[in-house]
């Protein structure tokens, strides 16, 4: 399975959400394939928008995993758990997580490593700042996030990387296409060329994805899919960008 549209819910959500949700999506979902598209709710509604969305072909996730497997972390939710729950990936290092909760990329590492151990996609998330990024550090940074997020591992079957400039997440601002494009061509090159035993299976861009810029980026070789936030909250609107996916990969 490659997953090329993930809707990251972020913490947003509630039972009738997910039924609203359902009936906008389908309502306007016109392709046969569903079977590429994700969706990382909260990780308690994971059961009920199981049921909601029943036996489509999308895949539901998480927006986060403990680094741990069980035990003394109260409040956490295992690899294992979520693969119980009948998922199939997992949000690894979003950038909310790295601000918020301080997420080093040791800590990134080691979630990695338990995604990989229970057979979750982890959809590894990178990016820079704006102050990175006006230094023109971007391919520094996300070169040492990749590193250091993946050096530990032997191997991994199966990962997804979303690059997400931290300044275009919610913002409105998104960098050109072709400068998002060069630097997928970038983290596909860096992967292939430094871990060859890790099975890079997509690159997916996020932040400030829409319907009105979805096509400006699908139509691009290296970008092969997208990680959406607030524009995923509304079923209509991520129907019309998986719409727009489908026609044009
Ligand atoms: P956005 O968020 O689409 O609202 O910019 C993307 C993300 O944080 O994954």
């Amino acid at each position: 399975m490659s997953l090329r549209l993930i809707a990251n819910w972020k913490l947003n959500g509630s039972i009738e959400f997910n039924n609203q949700w359902a009936e906008d999506f389908f309502k306007n979902f016109s392709s046969k394939n569903s079977k590429s598209i994700g969706i990382a709710p909260v990780s308690i509604y994971i059961g009920h928008l199981k049921k909601v969305i029943g036996d489509c072909g999308i895949e539901i996730g998480a927006q986060n995993i403990c680094d741990k497997e069980f035990g003394e972390r109260t409040g956490e939710i295992s690899a294992s758990m979520i693969k119980d729950m009948g998922c199939k990936f997992s949000l690894i290092g979003h950038s909310e997580r790295r601000t918020f909760f301080h997420e080093s990329n040791k800590i990134i590492s080691q979630k990695l490593n338990q995604a990989n151990n229970n057979s979750l996609i982890p959809i590894l998330c990178i990016g820079e700042t704006a102050e990175e990024n006006k230094r023109n550090k971007t391919y520094d940074v996300l070169e040492s996030q990749i590193n250091e997020a993946l050096r530990d591992l032997n191997q991994l079957s199966s990962i997804i990387i979303a690059y997400e400039p931290v300044w275009a997440i919610g913002s409105g601002k998104i960098p050109s296409p072709e400068e998002i494009n060069s630097i997928h061509k970038m983290i596909k090159d860096v992967v292939q060329s430094r871990f060859p035993k890790i099975g890079l299976k997509s690159v997916l861009y996020g932040g400030s994805v829409n319907s009105d810029n979805a096509s400006s980026l699908f139509v691009l070789e290296h970008i092969d899919g997208a990680l959406v936030g607030g524009a995923s909250l509304n079923g209509k609107e991520f129907a019309q960008i998986a719409n727009i996916l489908s026609e044009l990969r």
